[in-house]
């Protein structure tokens, strides 16, 4: 299915996967809500990118979206790895950048969040390895144009493909809204 709307065109794969374009950084914001919406204690979420792919900015309004203060600033957490932050859920940022591979990641004792009953994500999970979870969403976010982005959401097991149905469903409603928003004929 497919559509069009201000936050950018959506479309669902026969293999679950939900690929969205958001033209600007604020039309991420309705993608979060959706996520924000199906996410529960324990969830995991990769996202994989390029420099400058969005990342953070997705993390950002995820945050806000969980309802995360603007008092507790979401920045890159490069330089801390890990941030935990106090929403509606409590949600862990990791940006693994500065690692190597799993073996850094063992050391450097970030594993045990990944078990805390928070929503959890992570920035270059790439570095995770043999130690990345079964039980995940995979976000790929990719330059569509200098400012677009086209942002892939893909399931890893049962659970993840019912929740991306349901984000799916929830972006129809929005586009719904906002087409019913819009000033009719005078
Ligand atoms: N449609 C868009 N969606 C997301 N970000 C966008 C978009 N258009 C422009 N940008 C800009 O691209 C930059 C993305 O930076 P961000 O820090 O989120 O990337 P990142 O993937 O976290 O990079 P890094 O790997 O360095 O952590 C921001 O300056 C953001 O404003
Ligand atoms: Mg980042």
């Amino acid at each position: 299915m497919t559509t069009d709307a201000q936050q950018g065109t959506w479309t669902q794969e026969a293999d679950g996967s939900l690929t969205v374009v958001c033209p600007t950084p604020e039309a991420l914001a309705p993608l979060a809500e959706a996520l924000a919406g199906v996410l529960a204690p324990g969830d995991l979420v990769l996202l994989q990118g390029d420099l400058g792919a969005g990342k953070t900015t997705l993390t950002q309004h995820l945050a806000r979206a969980l309802g995360v203060g603007d008092d507790q600033y979401v920045a890159s957490p490069s330089f801390a790895l890990v941030h935990e932050y106090r929403g509606r859920l409590p949600m862990v940022h990791m940006d693994l950048y500065r690692l190597a591979d799993e073996d850094d990641v063992e050391a450097a004792g970030v594993l045990e969040y990944l078990e805390q009953p928070s929503v959890t994500v992570v920035e270059w999970p790439d570095r995770l390895g043999s130690l990345t979870p079964d039980d995940r969403l995979e976000i790929c976010l990719e330059h569509a144009s200098v400012e677009a982005r086209r942002i892939i959401l893909i399931p890893k097991g049962a659970n993840w493909r019912r929740k991306i149905d349901r984000i799916a469903e929830q972006l129809a409603q929005t586009t719904m809204q906002q087409s019913n928003n819009q000033p009719g004929p005078r």
